[in-house]
């Protein structure tokens, strides 16, 4: 098995980390246009596999994308991250031109790879890398939900002081301020956490997932990195072992939930076909009004991006 991850910057780069240690695939391609910093990486990356025991080789590549050929799934976190002050949104046009060329330039070496998307704005970079690649949407989709997710549960196992294993939720709806926490779906060790946790805190753990990234970007002065490498290898893992787990992916939806033609966060079966099967829960009114919002704001970014695409084949 091989894996590509493109863009060798804190998240490519924790993704590729995470993985080799992991110990599933052959090899991790690591690939960046900065001559030299791909091939840095992932040397020092080699050179704990000695002290880590693991036997996945790390190769570093400068925008050589004849080292991808063949892979089995590829990791995009190439582009530009937030500084303080701006939007997810703020970065379209410039990340969707370099997505675009990757995704290009990715298909062309592996015809029949599964692409995950991290890029952001996520929702909208996989829809780019979708219409570039031309993929059956199996085949491509984005991770956001496992990190969003995370956030959630790391904040509810504090607020419980306990163990993060035993936290389970799933989130909806899109990577940015509306995404959908959805306390009626999470269980403390299968206890439903309305049980456990009052209801304004519970609401105030469900605000702060909602801004969990801005909280990093203020905190760093730019965006995170280890729980979104973490996220991604997480899914690649679900890939590469087919182990058909259930977790919030950005998928293109196609009338599940309403919705259709538009790549939104919604829970996911993944395994060796890349996304075998989409979960359709029974929301309620309110949930189910909180994730048309999250819709219709994916949406609005996404039509950018389609205008701009409009303009460019005139
Ligand atoms: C975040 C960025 C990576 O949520 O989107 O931290």
């Amino acid at each position: 098995m091989k894996v590509t991850v493109v863009g060798a910057g804190n998240v490519g780069a924790t993704c590729a980390d995470v993985l080799a240690h992991k110990d599933i695939v052959n090899e991790v391609v690591l690939l960046d246009i900065k001559p030299n910093f791909a091939e840095g990486k992932a040397l020092d990356m080699w050179q704990t596999a000695p002290i880590n025991l693991y036997d996945t080789r790390t190769v570093g590549v400068t925008n050589d994308y004849t080292k991808t050929a063949n892979s089995d799934v590829v990791v995009i976190t190439s582009g530009l991250p937030r500084k303080p002050g701006m939007t997810r949104d703020d970065l379209i046009s410039t990340n969707a031109a370099i997505v675009k060329t990757v995704t290009e330039n990715i298909i062309k070496y592996s015809p029949n790879t599964i692409i995950i998307v991290v890029s952001n704005p996520l929702d909208v970079m996989t829809y780019c890398a979708y219409l570039t690649a031309n993929f059956d949407s199996k085949r491509v989709f984005g991770m956001a939900g496992i990190l969003d997710t995370a956030r959630y549960r790391a904040f509810l196992a504090t607020e419980l002081n306990c163990s993060p294993k035993d936290i389970q939720a799933i989130l909806m709806g899109g990577h940015g301020d509306t995404m959908v926490p959805l306390p009626r779906y999470t269980t403390v060790g299968g206890i439903p956490v309305t049980e456990l946790v009052a209801k304004d805190r519970l609401d105030a753990i469900v605000d702060r997932t909602k801004k969990g990234g801005g909280e990093i970007v203020n905190l760093l002065g730019t965006s995170a990195w280890y729980a979104p490498g973490a996220a991604a290898a997480q899914m690649v893992e679900a890939i590469v072992r087919d182990q058909r787990r259930i977790f919030p992916v950005c998928a293109w939806l196609q009338g599940e939930y309403g919705l259709k033609d538009i790549y939104l966060g919604a829970p996911c079966i993944l395994g060796k076909n890349g996304l075998e099967q989409i979960i359709e829960l029974k929301l309620n009114n309110e949930e189910m009004d909180l994730l048309n919002a999250s819709a219709t704001a994916v949406k609005e970014v996404c039509s950018v991006l389609d205008t701009m695409n409009a303009a460019a084949s005139k």
